[in-house]
């Protein structure tokens, strides 16, 4: 489905003023009790405060997945998975395709649920409270755990700044003028992206190219303050420059943000990643971690043999 954007509104409709009403039925002038302009009923509910917390970082968290399954149907394509996900680490997953490592990943910040086959057994901890526990709120879970997908995708007709601060209507974050402002500024310097686009802010994000239109993505996701921040595969579709500017904006992103990243470039996630988890699915089984722990040591000296040979390009 495509998305819309307030950009994407095609259909003006007319517009009569009081004084052309009252010249055109003199007799109704009078009665004429609606006051005007009329009362506006939408953006201003954004313009009343902030709820977004002061521009201070939060606390790194940790995010922790414990004895996690999924299913499809009826059919599982991950089993009893548990991985730890340290605070302020880059942690890479790698593995074969069709192991269940994007499917993890949406299960870490509830968009598993959104498939209407799909269903997951299990607990996933961000700093310690179970994000599906029936107290909490769904968009609180993607609110504190941004998703950046391996397409860009920005709303093309939407401006570079309406895309940064998309995010905040969508998670029902009132912000003030000054706010925005500051949001759209800060995420795009985050982003590794301020200085190429800060001349054209109300330019359509679809003008941009698909590195830049990533980064774009990047700080729509860093607008609403996450706490962690999921990369599928973000740089498959870019070239080895703009992969370099997103590696070194992870980098730089880590202090403020923990980051879990889905790679199928082993150099990649040697280059970025602390920590590393190895998925596979051995044939018509579900995935499940087969190692993880300091990336380096996983690529020079893995424990178990199929680590070996993935990492080393064997299979997958
Ligand atoms: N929406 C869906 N409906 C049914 N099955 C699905 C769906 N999405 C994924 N699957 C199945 O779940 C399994 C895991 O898929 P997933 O996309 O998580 O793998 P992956 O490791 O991310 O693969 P890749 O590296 O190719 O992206 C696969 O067998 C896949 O066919
Ligand atoms: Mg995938």
């Amino acid at each position: 489905m495509t998305n819309l954007g307030p950009n994407d509104v095609t259909r003006v409709l007319p517009v009569v003023t009081p004084d052309a009403f009252d010249a055109a039925f003199p007799e109704k002038a009078k009665r004429r009790l609606l006051p005007w302009p009329p009362p506006r009923q939408h953006e201003p509910q954004m313009r009343r405060g902030n709820d977004l917390p002061p521009p201070t970082p939060e606390p790194l968290a940790s995010l922790e997945g414990r004895n996690v399954s999924a299913w499809f149907g009826t059919h599982q394509v991950l089993d009893r998975v548990s991985l730890t996900m340290p605070a302020g680490v880059i942690t890479s997953l790698i593995g074969p395709s069709g192991c269940g490592k994007s499917t993890f990943l949406r299960i870490l910040n509830r968009m598993h649920e959104l498939v209407p086959s799909a269903s997951l057994a299990g607990e996933v901890l961000l700093d310690g409270q179970d994000i599906y526990d029936a107290e909490r709120k769904l968009v609180d879970a993607r609110k504190s755990i941004g998703m950046v997908f391996q397409k860009p995708n920005p709303f093309p007709a939407m401006s570079i700044y309406d895309n940064v601060i998309a995010g905040l209507k969508l998670t029902g974050i009132r912000a003030d003028n000054d706010r925005k402002d500051f949001l759209v500024e800060s995420s795009l310097q985050k982003a590794g992206l301020w200085k190429e686009v800060k001349d054209r802010l109300r330019s359509p994000g679809g003008g941009l190219s698909g590195g830049q239109q990533q980064r774009l993505c990047i700080a729509r996701s860093l607008a609403v303050m996450p706490r962690v921040l999921l990369m599928d595969e973000p740089c498959s579709a870019l070239d080895p420059t703009s992969t370099r500017v997103i590696e070194e904006t992870m980098l730089q992103l880590v202090s403020d943000v923990t980051i879990v990243i889905v790679t199928h470039n082993m150099q990649q996630a040697q280059r970025v990643s602390q920590q590393c988890a190895f998925f596979l699915a051995s044939q018509g089984t579900p995935g499940l971690i087969v190692e993880h722990g300091d990336t380096e040591a996983m690529f020079d000296s893995p424990i178990d043999p199929r680590t070996f040979d993935y990492v080393n390009g064997r299979f997958g």
